[in-house]
């Protein structure tokens, strides 16, 4: 594993975002698998800024989305679908077409979960796969006790994480109960991994990852055994880990 050290937010949002760039740039028609929640917020900024100045292209890039809760519809704002066209589809010129999320909508979890996995086949697999890491250890969705070997499959979210992504709602009765993900299987067949984690409340999770056994009690440290991952973290998350 690569650890990029950050000095703060701004400055692991630019790197991340440079290693994503440097993707785009070396593949045109790149497959980036792409994640929710606040740490990517400022990576997809400084790619949006990059592309005002005529510095990236997303018309050939297709893009995976990690995950999304069960029952929002796409207008709901905190629908993974709302958060990735508000936050950067809406803001550069990649194609509509080229745009996959799990379409949360769909009761019928073995169909939709399977669509996705065939979806990601055809378009050769993820060429770079961006993640954050939950409290508890998960990646996308796939919380402590998943089976390594899984793909797209739906899943009920613990405590933690409702207590996590509650922020996003009103109410945390308002937080659904259920998501589907890619499974830990679909992350470690990307060719590249891109793990960014920022702030001290992450440093006991991501020392219990990278410095702990690979155990599905913390999904994440699944991922000492890729042979691609970069990790971009700052200062206060890494401080345990070094
Ligand atoms: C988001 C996702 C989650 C988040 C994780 C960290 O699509 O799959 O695993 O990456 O919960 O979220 P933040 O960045 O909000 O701390």
């Amino acid at each position: 594993m690569k650890i990029i050290h950050a000095k703060n937010y701004n400055d692991l949002s630019r790197k991340a975002a440079n290693i994503i760039s440097a993707q785009v740039i070396m593949k045109q028609n790149c497959v980036l698998g792409l994640a929710t929640g606040s740490t990517p917020v400022g990576i997809y900024r400084q790619l949006i800024d990059w592309y005002n100045k005529g510095d990236l292209d997303f018309t050939n890039v297709v893009s995976i989305n990690l995950d999304e809760y069960v029952g929002l519809p796409v207008n709901s704002p905190q629908s993974y679908h709302y958060f990735m066209h508000d936050t950067f589809f809406n803001h550069i010129n990649i194609n509509p077409e080229n745009i996959h999320l799990l379409d949360g909508m769909n009761p019928d979890a073995v169909y939709e979960c399977r669509r996705y996995d065939q979806m990601i086949n055809e378009n050769g697999g993820i060429d770079l796969q961006l993640l954050g890491i939950g409290l508890d250890g998960h990646i996308g969705f796939n919380e402590p006790g998943a089976a390594f070997d899984l793909e797209t499959h739906c899943v009920r979210l613990t405590e933690s994480t409702i207590e996590a992504n509650k922020r996003f709602f009103k109410k945390q009765e308002d937080v659904p109960r259920l998501a589907y993900t890619m499974g830990i299987k679909s992350i470690m067949q990307a060719r590249k991994i891109l793990l960014v984690v920022n702030g001290e409340n992450k440093a006991d999770i991501l020392r219990k990852a990278f410095l702990g056994p690979v155990t599905p009690e913390v999904p994440a440290s699944i991922l000492q055994l890729h042979n691609s991952v970069t990790l971009v973290a700052d200062e206060a998350a890494l401080h345990t880990l070094l």
